[in-house]
């Protein structure tokens, strides 16, 4: 199982690892309040043409909110997917179909989904390896408990886990693939990890990643996630490997998801 299908030509100033701002709006709104945040966003956000900005609905969602986005540059992206193309396999919704509804991301591996479905390191792989098929940028998350930060093998364990969910990703594929660093000690809580902190542990995941593809880990985006604010994405974008932020709570509220999106790093 490779790659096979790509998303379309990114613009150069991909190959320099182009920001990227991924809403993730979890199981948090009404559907029919989706459409209408959809379109309340689009209209905040200054143009930003240096970036990309996604939102991610639930599946019952994607539809409305790809017709609320049509003709703008926010990008529609999915909470997850499911690792076969097609078959019987009642609940679960493929990458084919994700691309249908017009997805250009999928986020997998989070860390609710890990924790309340099961979700492990192998299956991460493989759907982050069948949204690869479907040409979907597959963001894959990683992040550890505040035990394992307190005993300062935080490092190691997400490292790991990190490696693991990558099996089977050919380095070809790089330009695509998207890491999402995500503390679950900071999802949700209001306590963001310092940017130092983040910093810290993007460069050792970039390490990693070096380890597995070689000089292509600097085409792989990394975002933060975790208690991403307006106050806090500024200093956050400044470190030199946070490519991005997947940002859960602040982006139910459009103006405060368009600010964040519209982060200025310091100088
Ligand atoms: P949060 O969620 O911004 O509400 O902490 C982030 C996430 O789970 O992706």
């Amino acid at each position: 199982m490779t790659g096979g299908a790509r998303p379309p030509a990114p613009s150069p100033a991909s190959d320099a690892r182009r920001p990227l701002v991924v809403g993730n709006w979890k199981m948090q709104m009404p559907l029919l309040r989706a459409a209408a945040t959809a379109r309340a966003i689009v209209q905040a956000l200054p143009p930003l043409p240096d970036r990309e900005v996604a939102v991610a609905p639930p599946f019952a969602a994607l539809l409305p909110v790809a017709q609320a986005l049509d003709g703008s540059p926010v990008l529609l992206a999915a909470q997850d997917l499911f690792w076969e193309d097609e078959g019987a396999y009642t609940g679960e919704i493929s990458g084919p179909m994700l691309r249908e509804a017009g997805a250009r991301y999928v986020i997998v591996g989070h860390s609710e989904r890990r924790r309340y479905l099961g979700e492990t390191d192998r299956m991460i792989s493989l759907k982050a390896q069948a949204a690869l098929r479907a040409a979907l940028r597959p963001i894959v998350c990683v992040g550890e408990r505040q035990d394992d930060r307190v005993a300062s093998r935080h490092e190691r364990i997400v490292g790991e886990m990190l490696l693991r969910s990558l099996e089977g990703i050919p380095e070809e594929a790089t330009p695509d693939l998207v890491v999402g660093y995500e503390p679950i000690w900071a999802i949700g809580t209001g306590c963001a990890a310092s940017a130092d902190d983040a910093s810290e542990m993007h460069a050792a995941l970039r390490d990693r990643l070096r380890s597995r593809f070689g000089a292509s880990a600097a085409r792989v985006r990394i975002l933060y996630g975790g208690s991403v604010s307006e106050q806090n994405i500024d200093d956050l974008m400044s470190r030199p490997d946070v490519d991005g932020a997947l940002v859960g709570g602040a982006s139910l509220r459009p103006q405060s998801f368009a600010r964040i999106a519209a982060f200025k790093p310091h100088a």
